[in-house]
């Protein structure tokens, strides 16, 4: 038989990692709806043509996406993120403005996978459309710097940029091509494939040797027009205002090419080598447009569960939370009795669990051990016979026998006095 084992860059979550997966949701849910923002789930998989907007330069359209014809005949491709979806989600259904979303979701990348790096990776985030308010972009960032903060993360670094208005990103596109080429041959050979591609992801390399050239190269803030400037500093003065830290850093672009204006990106310090981005995000204003819709301006950002989660425990906060039942029903008479009463329990909002197989009592009281319940109920043929069943609080040493038409609101009881 062949050894099935996941595809590389997947991974089987399992308990307890999974409850966190889901706690981790509902902190962010809780954080972002407080803020007005609804949840949305577009589709996994798109019309290719969705994708390619996120710019024919960027590896994640050219390299990394999972595409393919389906059975209809049509080219479609698994989402490597949801900025695109949601933006044709607004094209096609047209809602109010500003139009506040999150969500939370697989995202396919083919890319080398390695630790915080996976093809199948997990993000939460948001998009706001429809304003260009300086003080929308320092409420998305302000919302997922409180999260970190929610999740207990301590070690969360924000750079921010801007990286201007669409003419003022070509320009700078233009001049910083000039400027590389001039000094291509102090560039590594990557970068220099890079730059024939696209020159800004140039200044995104951590290889070493690129970095003298890189730290010369021209800044984009001396080249953006005035309108995009004033933008900048009234987003910087308002997250002054929320005492919000944040280092300018005039080398971040980030992978997508629709970013217009604000970028920023959270690192977690906890984290060492490749991957400390454990989230980012930016203005897109002209997104919407290249899918078809009115001028729209959209910000938002995705954070990478994965790796923020990596960071959670290299800074040991944000633990799995206990999963266990509240009872768990050990039957050494076969019948019908612990069957009816986890049914009667469950059905009272009383978690319960159980033995099966008639096992011996040593092997069920070891699994009542190990399934972490408060309570176990022990019936056996005398409690059968009385209409009783044992209550033993676990780890107590003691045990009593309560009446079984009465077993809810004793068990109730009993697991309060826990
Ligand atoms: P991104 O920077 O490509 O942005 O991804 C955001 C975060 O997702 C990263 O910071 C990282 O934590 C996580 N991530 C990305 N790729 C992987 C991977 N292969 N494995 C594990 N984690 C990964 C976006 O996706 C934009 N849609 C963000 C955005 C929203 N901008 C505006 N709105």
């Amino acid at each position: 038989m062949p050894e099935f084992k996941t595809s590389p860059g997947t991974r089987d979550i399992l308990a307890p990692h999974s409850a966190r997966w889901r706690a981790f949701q509902d902190v962010f849910a809780n954080t972002v709806e407080a803020a007005g923002y609804t949840y949305i789930i577009p589709p996994m998989f798109e019309d290719l043509d969705v994708f390619l907007r996120l710019g024919e330069a960027t590896e994640v359209v050219t390299k990394e996406m999972y595409d393919f014809h389906d059975k209809g005949g049509r080219h479609v491709a698994l989402r490597p993120e949801q900025t695109a979806s949601v933006c044709r989600a607004f094209v096609e259904h047209r809602p109010t403005t500003p139009w506040k979303v999150w969500y939370a979701g697989p995202n396919f990348r083919y890319e080398k996978p390695q630790q915080g790096r996976y093809r199948q990776f997990d993000q939460v985030g948001v998009e706001a459309l429809g304003a260009d308010d300086p003080l929308l972009d320092a409420e998305v960032i302000a919302l997922a710097s409180k999260f970190y903060s929610d999740l207990g993360l301590r070690k969360v670094h924000l750079s921010v940029n801007t990286l201007g208005d669409a003419g003022d990103r070509e320009r700078y596109s233009q001049q910083l091509l000039a400027y590389f080429m001039a000094n291509e041959k102090d560039l590594t050979a990557e970068s220099r494939s890079t730059l024939a591609r696209n020159p800004l992801r140039v200044l995104d390399s951590k290889r070493e040797p690129d970095q003298i050239v890189i730290a010369g190269a021209p800044a984009i803030r001396d080249s953006i027009s005035t309108t995009a400037a004033q933008h900048f500093d009234a987003v910087l003065q308002a997250l002054d205002a929320l005492n919000i830290a944040y280092e300018l850093n005039n080398r971040l672009v980030r992978g997508l090419d629709y970013y217009r204006r604000t970028t920023f990106e959270f690192t977690s310090t906890a984290l060492e080598a490749a991957h400390t981005a454990i989230g980012g995000g930016g203005r897109y204003d002209g997104l919407v447009e290249a899918l078809g819709g009115p001028a729209t301006p959209g910000i938002g950002f995705a954070l990478g569960l994965d790796r923020t989660l990596l960071a959670c425990d290299a800074e040991n906060v944000f633990n799995s939370p206990e999963t266990s039942v509240d009872v768990f029903v050990v039957d050494t008479v076969g019948g019908l009795q612990a069957h009816e009463i986890c049914h009667l329990l469950r059905n009272n909002g009383v978690s319960a669990d159980r033995a099966y197989d008639s096992r011996s009592m040593k092997a069920q009281m070891k699994s009542a051990d190990r399934s972490g319940a408060k309570i176990a109920l022990i019936i056996g043929s005398e409690e059968v016979e009385s209409s009783t069943i044992m209550l033993r609080p676990m780890g107590s040493g003691e045990q009593y026998s309560i009446a079984r038409e009465k077993c809810v609101g004793e068990i109730r009881k009993a697991l309060e006095n826990k």
